[in-house]
């Protein structure tokens, strides 16, 4: 063991990130380096992952690609494999949404969202199965879904659609690829603090609704939901599979009014 609760358990692994240029990505990608293993790192932002490529060293390799695009998902995978030598790990984290209410929302927008957040998920599940496969040793696979499978947010019909079609086309993928050995898990954030949500974290009314919600009292650092991911992807996790981790402070466990506080 290094210091902390950084082991060398990825040593000499190839993993496959998405949106590892930003948040939650590149916490997966930094963590993943911490611990042994060879990264492509996969964003359509390039300056973001010429960022993190000069942070992480030569183990982490950017690969510009629009994960929304078959060919260029495609590509990335097989560039992946033989420029790193195989490919053992994947984390399907890209993502972002163009929210509207529903009687407002632009199909272009809905499709746009559903494209990133969904199809892209089983795009790169699809050409990393493959690979993986080829080389007959365990592979694992972690889809980065929300909280949003399970709780619908007004605006954003799309994203928490999107979002469940994740959570289930991971039990999917991991009932047909257990014949090849390869894991198949999802992760549901909570509240994040990244990019993707620094408008909401910028507006004090709205981080003290959140947080009346989140009996841990804060919102998730990229590095909190990173941890997790990294273990449904190790070998401590290798009897799980179709598996949905909720990781979001306790967030879920809200919405009952308190009787105790009423009654005091
Ligand atoms: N931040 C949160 O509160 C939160 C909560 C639940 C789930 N999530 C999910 O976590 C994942 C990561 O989000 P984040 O908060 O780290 O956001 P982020 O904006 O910090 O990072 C997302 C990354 O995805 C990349 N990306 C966007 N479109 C892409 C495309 N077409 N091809 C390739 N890369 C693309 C972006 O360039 C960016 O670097 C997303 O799937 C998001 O839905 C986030």
């Amino acid at each position: 063991m290094k210091d902390g609760n950084i082991s060398d358990r990825f040593q000499d692994k190839v993993a496959f990130v998405t949106g590892a240029g930003s948040g939650i990505g590149r916490a997966i990608a930094s963590r993943l380096v911490a611990e042994g293993a060879r990264v492509a790192g996969v964003d359509i932002n390039a300056d973001a992952l010429a960022n993190v490529a000069e942070l992480l060293g030569p183990n982490f390799v950017p690969m510009t690609a629009d994960v929304t695009d078959e060919r260029e998902v495609a590509e990335t995978v097989k560039t992946t494999a033989s420029e790193l030598g195989g490919m053992d790990l994947a984390f399907h984290v890209a993502g972002a949404a163009r929210n509207d209410r529903i009687v407002d929302l632009q199909e272009d927008d809905w499709n746009f969202t559903i494209d990133l957040v969904q199809k892209a998920v089983f795009l790169c599940t699809k050409h990393v199965a493959r690979v993986m496969r080829e080389h007959a040793w365990p592979g694992s696979i972690v889809n980065v879904a929300s909280v949003n499978s399970r709780m619908p947010m007004i605006g954003g019909s799309a994203y928490a659609t999107g979002k469940a079609g994740v959570e289930m086309f991971t039990r999917n993928a991991a009932l047909e690829l257990a014949e090849d050995a390869i894991r198949v898990n999802a992760v549901l954030p909570g509240l994040v603090d990244t990019p993707l949500v620094s408008s909401v974290l910028r507006d004090e009314s709205l981080v003290r609704a959140y947080l009346e919600r989140i009996p841990l009292g804060f919102p998730a650092t990229p590095e909190l939901i990173a941890g997790p991911c990294l273990y449904l992807a190790s070998e401590d996790a290798a009897y799980i599979t179709g598996a949905a981790l909720t990781v979001d402070g306790g967030w879920t466990t809200t919405g009952y009014p308190n009787f105790q506080r009423q009654s005091e």
